[in-house]
Formats: C-alpha cells, sequence, structure tokens
C-alpha cells in the first residue's frame, strides 16, 4: 500500500530530526547546561538524569512486555490468541506500578524544588542585584553599592546571589545554564531567581540568553555572568568608586568630545561624565566588559567602532540611532575614537588596583 510507505518516510525523517535534535546537546557548548558549573544548575541536571533514566527503564520494559507478548501469541501459529477483556491482578498491578512511578519521581523532585526555595537563602548574607530586561539588553544595579552596569553581572565566588528580576517592556527571561535555571522578567511582577557558586565553580566568563521570545533582536539579547575570587569582585566595585581620569591617549580624549558632540550621553550615562537616560545601558567602566551589544562580539576596538557606525547592521531592530552617513568620509576615524574613549574607561582604575597589589606585595 502506497499510504504505508509513506508514514514509513515520514517516521523516518522524525526519528532523524530527533536524532539532529538530540546532537545539539553537547555538553561542551558555552551555554549547555548538560555541563553544571555551581550547586544549583548540578541539583537541576541531576533530576533530569534520574528522571531521564527511569523513563527510558519504562520504555524498554513495556517494549519488552509487548515484545514478550507478540512472541508468545504467535510462537506456534498464526491466529490471533483467545480475546479477552480485564484482569484484575494485571490492572491492580499496574496501577500500582503506576503510583509507585509517580511517588519515585515526585519525591526526589519535590525535595529538590524545596531545597532550592529561594525563601531558604540566608538573605542577611546574600548579594542582591536587580536586573531590569530591556528590549534588547540587561540592566544590573546593586543596591548596595550604587553600582548600575549593562548586560554584564560580576559576582563573588563563594557568595549567594539573589536576583530580583523586572521588565521594562514585555517578557524576558534570565538564563545562564551552566549556573542555574532560567526565571521569566515579567513587567510589574516581582521574580527572583537565586545564583549559588561554590569552590568548584571555575572563576570566569558564563554566557546567558534571554530564553523568552521577546520580539526584534531577542536572538541577540545575551548576558554574561562573571565569576570573580572575592579579591576580584572587590577590584570591579571599587573601580566604580574611584576618580580616574577618562582620557589617556589622545585617541581616546578626541572620542570623548565626540561622544558628547554626538549626543551619546544623552541615552548614556558614564559616571562623572554623562547624566545619560536610566533606561539605556550605562557605559561606566565599559573597558571592563568583555563584550558590546548585549554579549553580540567581543569588545576590541574594531568591533567597538563597527557597532557605533552600524548598530543597525549588526543587530537588526535595536534602539541604537546611525549616527554616521554611508558615505561620511570622517565615519571610521570618528567611530575609532569613539571606541577607543568607551575601552578606556574603568582600564586605568584597573592598572592602578593591579599595580597597587603588586606594590603592596
Ligand atoms: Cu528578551 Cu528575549
Amino acid at each position: 500500500m502506497p499510504q504505508i510507505k509513506w508514514t514509513r518516510w515520514l517516521f523516518l525523517l522524525l526519528m532523524t530530526a530527533v536524532l539532529v535534535s538530540l546532537s545539539a546537546c553537547a555538553s561542551t557548548d558555552f551555554q549547555s547546561w548538560l555541563d553544571p558549573q555551581a550547586p544549583i544548575a548540578k541539583k537541576q541536571v541531576s533530576m533530569l538524569y534520574y528522571t531521564s533514566w527511569l523513563g527510558s527503564f519504562v520504555l524498554a520494559a513495556v517494549i519488552a512486555a509487548i515484545l514478550i507478548a507478540v512472541f508468545i501469541s504467535f510462537r506456534k501459529n498464526d491466529e490471533l490468541p483467545k480475546q479477552s477483556h480485564g484482569n484484575v491482578a494485571v490492572e491492580l498491578g499496574l496501577i500500582a506500578v503506576a503510583i509507585a512511578l509517580v511517588t519515585a519521581v515526585a519525591i526526589p523532585a519535590i525535595r529538590t524544588i524545596n531545597s532550592l526555595r529561594i525563601d531558604k537563602v540566608p538573605l542577611e548574607d546574600a548579594l542582591v542585584i536587580n536586573i531590569t530586561g530591556y528590549q534588547w539588553w540587561w540592566q544590573f544595579e546593586y543596591p548596595d553599592s550604587g553600582i548600575i552596569t549593562a548586560n554584564e553581572v560580576h559576582i563573588p565566588r563563594g557568595k549567594n546571589v539573589i536576583f530580583n528580576l523586572d521588565s521594562a517592556d514585555v517578557l524576558h527571561s534570565f538564563w545562564v545554564p551552566k549556573l542555574a535555571g532560567k526565571k521569566d522578567l515579567i513587567p510589574n511582577q516581582k521574580n527572583q531567581l537565586w545564583f549559588a557558586t561554590d569552590k568548584d565553580t571555575p572563576l570566569g566568563e558564563y554566557y546567558g540568553q534571554c530564553a523568552e521570545l521577546c520580539l526584534g533582536a531577542h536572538a541577540y539579547m545575551k548576558t554574561r555572568v562573571i565569576v570573580d575570587s572575592p579579591e576580584d569582585y572587590q577590584k570591579w566595585v571599587d573601580s566604580f568608586s574611584s576618580n580616574y581620569e577618562f582620557t589617556t591617549s589622545s585617541d581616546a580624549a578626541k572620542g570623548k568630545q565626540l561622544f558628547t558632540q554626538k549626543g551619546c550621553g544623552a541615552c548614556h550615562a558614564i559616571q562623572g561624565f554623562t547624566t545619560g537616560s536610566p533606561d539605556k545601558p550605562n557605559l561606566t567602566n565599559f573597558g571592563l566588559r568583555n563584550t558590546v551589544g548585549a554579549g553580540l562580539v567581543a569588545s576590541t576596538k574594531e568591533n567597538v567602532a563597527n557597532w557605533i557606525a552600524n548598530p543597525q547592521t549588526m543587530k537588526p531592530g535595536n534602539y541604537m540611532p546611525t549616527l554616521w552617513q554611508e558615505d561620511d568620509p570622517n565615519k571610521d576615524e570618528e567611530t575609532q575614537a569613539i571606541a577607543a574613549f568607551l575601552l578606556s574607561l574603568g582600564k586605568q582604575s584597573q592598572t592602578q588596583a593591579t599595580v597597587g597589589g603588586i606594590n603592596g606585595n
């Protein structure tokens, strides 16, 4: 029958699609949650493995039972076996097995969920960070130190972090798979997310991604969590309070002027320089960030200049205006200068901190 052939092909196609999708779960990926590096993510992944193994066992048992039934029934002849309806012992047995299986999933699941309840976190020594989601970037505010920064958030290793989640526009979702599960940022609803790291969490950068379709540049709404040693975290915090000189080279000095001339300061706040707008990315200490455009590309001078010159080409739909005409002869020079200025922000204070440390030893 041609119809059977057609469904077989469809089945094969579906199985191939499933296999291809599974191959995307490589744990080496920067955003793989199958490679947990912090206690919360580890607990969540172990639940996944446990339920997957249990599910696989049930699947294998059911398939085996069907095969045995078919084999026994058709072993002797090709006729249908005796048809009957209902077997009290079998049905009660299956109900009991089903209850046992659900219980076997429910108990560890409830225990895990309970152990991850945010009200279990001792608040007195937790670091609180407010996250506001915007189309298509993140604002991080540290109420204790008054730091406001964008897209990259520093946390000290070993300290509990409570993120207060809010959104300025539509639904977003904060997700850094290797550290902890995700949670939605919903306008006018206070959500909280708990991050914990311990001595087994490698220091460094963790990739994150907005996990709730928020239109436009949703796919490019990325983030980075930088897990610092307590000392490095303190240095990073201190870099926001130092009164550093902004300009280190003539290029950067020119960029500083252009930043004002082009009106960048109307949107972007830089501590001690421009007040900007509270709902636009704060660029204080931009030079200490690893990426530009909400995790879009590495913050090399070339990329930053390109971002300033062609924001719409790099991240279509974002709210950065294009300030230079295509044929503006000064475009390259000016955007390079602004990039040099932005990349100098925070670098000096960091150097000072490092030099101070070396001298101190
Ligand atoms: Cu924000 Cu998707």
